[in-house]
């Protein structure tokens, strides 16, 4: 199966950005150790800081992947554009989060894109990831 990761604003700086809540492993290495966990499956990965390239590269996969795993960070919590993104494709989106954001500050609670997602996983460290793209796998 092909699956494509998107993480959104911010989440380049993991591994240096406030390791208490995201932990001290740069996503390149933790995307290297992913793809030895799934060597059957295409991983792709594309980051931005920018809401447009992550709504380009939502169309841009969006048709043709088996699923998309989208760490949209802040956008998460603000994109209307990004939830209707999600709407307009026809490949499942899986939204992740590193951290528990219902243990956080109260204006990460709502998230515009959890309701054109297929499902959410949260909470669980750079492991959300591995547990969206096994999701997908089984689908
Ligand atoms: C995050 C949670 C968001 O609230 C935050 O803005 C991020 C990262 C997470 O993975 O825990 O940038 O999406």
């Amino acid at each position: 199966k092909r699956i494509q990761i998107i993480n959104g604003p911010n989440l380049n700086l993991l591994g240096k950005r406030e390791p208490t809540v995201y932990g001290n492993q740069t996503f390149e290495d933790y995307f290297q150790e992913l793809k030895q966990l799934f060597p059957n499956a295409q991983l792709d990965y594309f980051q931005s800081n920018t809401e447009g390239a992550l709504i380009d590269k939502l169309h841009e996969t969006g048709f043709t992947y088996d699923g998309i795993v989208l760490n949209a960070g802040a956008y998460t919590h603000t994109s209307i554009a990004i939830a209707d993104a999600i709407r307009s494709i026809t490949v499942p989106v899986i939204e992740v989060h590193i951290s528990n954001v219902f243990k956080r500050e109260e204006y990460r609670h709502h998230s515009y894109l959890s309701e054109a997602c297929k499902g959410c996983i949260v909470g669980f460290g750079m492991d959300s990831y591995r547990l969206a793209v096994d999701s997908i796998l089984h689908f």
